[in-house]
């Protein structure tokens, strides 16, 4: 559908019809009046087809929200809500705004003033359009065992992106069964993956975007389904269109994956540009690898994209680097100390290492990390200014 043309539904909160609105309405160009109704609620509770691109509710003065229109913007992301009301009551104006009502029409409704609304409503739509054709990165976060750290650094690594390159960023929590993103840092969300599958068919940015809960100014988080039986029936061919379009609307992608080995795990695998593999230097850490290696190398044909990446580091103990690189044949990409008080402040107050913990070395040590990822992609400033020399490639094969 072209972008300018726009669908709507009115609601009629006061449960009269006013013939007045429909009237201004049929004037305008490239609007479609979808249906209108006396009786909203019933409207936002049962609407099951494709949404509108507006919703222009009638309200009357009233001093409270009511539910279903405090529900609208959750139950139809797609859709802009416009109200219009002959009285608006400060309160009601600030509760709508907290809910995601961001445009008031006085009425008696005036052409000129709706026209304006619905050419903002275009403007946002064309900014979410596809601009070019660039590609994100996804960056998979995951171990061979629960606990070794996956949240911790998926949540890091998306921090120290957004503070060292200069493109938008998504982290998703595809934690399972216990999505860990919203507690570590302090979020809730009722939208997760399961939205998006849902709505495959008619997936598109402006959807996506606000789904997305926002974490400062260019990190959007989409979190877990916390319900186990929703994570059984995520739809493996749903996962690719959705890819598809994240990377157009981020540089990277960065995701929490947690070990469950299955199909679903493997197909979050293929789609990755890189995956970062954690593992401890223990000896059931290094056994448990060396039986999972040789099945990672048969789901990719690339295994260099793969990097091994040891948290909780501790080069005076134990085993050392050479024994794991022996094991895998594979180089480790890099190192993680363990610093236990750092990541306690981090889960009390709910904060990533750069508030809880700015100075710590295990911060400097996922920004370090951070600077090699970016190279290695190619995203860094020396790479993007067209200066940098052939890259070297280190691996051992
Ligand atoms: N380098 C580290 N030093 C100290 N504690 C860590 C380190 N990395 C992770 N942790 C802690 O280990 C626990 C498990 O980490 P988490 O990120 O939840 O692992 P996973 O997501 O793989 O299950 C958390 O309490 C976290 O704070
Ligand atoms: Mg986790």
């Amino acid at each position: 559908m072209h972008l300018d043309q726009l669908t709507i539904s009115i609601l009629f909160g006061t449960g009269i019809q006013r013939p007045e609105i429909g009237a201004v309405l049929d004037k305008l160009p490239q609007l479609k009046l979808l249906d209108q109704t006396t009786d909203p609620q019933s409207f936002v509770g049962q609407h099951t087809g494709l949404s509108p691109d507006v919703v222009l509710v009638e309200m009357n003065g009233e001093s409270r929200v009511p539910e279903w229109l405090e529900n609208l913007p959750q139950e139809m992301p797609h859709t802009h809500v416009l109200v219009c009301s002959y009285n608006r009551e400060p309160d009601f104006l600030i509760r709508a705004m907290q809910v995601g009502i961001r445009e008031f029409l006085p009425l008696p409704l005036i052409q000129s003033d709706l026209e304006s609304a619905l050419n903002r409503v275009r403007t946002a739509r064309r900014q979410l359009a596809p601009a070019d054709n660039r590609n994100g990165k996804i960056i998979v976060v995951t171990g061979h065992k629960g606990g070794v750290g996956s949240t911790t650094i998926a949540v890091n690594l998306a921090q120290a992106l957004a503070e060292s390159s200069t493109g938008r960023l998504a982290l998703i929590d595809l934690g399972r069964p216990f999505p860990d993103v919203g507690t570590f840092l302090d979020q809730e969300s009722n939208y997760s993956i399961v939205d998006m599958i849902q709505n495959v068919a008619n997936l598109d940015k402006s959807f996506i975007q606000r789904i997305m809960q926002p974490y400062g100014a260019r990190l959007s988080i989409l979190h877990g389904v916390s319900d186990f039986r929703e994570q059984d029936n995520i739809e493996l061919e749903s996962l690719e269109p959705i890819f598809a379009i994240l990377r157009q609307m981020y540089s990277f992608i960065v995701i929490d994956l947690s070990h469950w080995l299955d199909e679903f795990f493997i197909r979050i695998l293929t789609e990755a540009d890189m995956v970062l593999m954690l593992t401890g230097l223990t000896v059931p850490d290094l056994r448990n690898l060396k039986k999972l290696w040789p099945y990672t190398m048969e789901w990719h044909q690339d295994k260099r994209k793969i990097k091994i990446v040891v948290n909780r580091y501790d080069n005076n103990c134990g085993l050392q680097l050479r024994d794991l690189e022996n094991i895998l044949q594979h180089p480790t990409f890099a190192t993680l100390p363990s610093d236990y008080p750092s990541m306690m402040q981090c889960l009390n107050q709910g904060s990533p290492l750069m508030g809880a913990a700015p100075r710590s070395k295990i911060w400097q040590s996922i920004k370090e990390m951070t600077s090699r990822i970016l190279q290695e992609t190619g995203d860094d400033d020396h790479e993007a200014n067209g200066a940098a020399a052939p890259r070297k490639k280190y691996w051992l094969f």
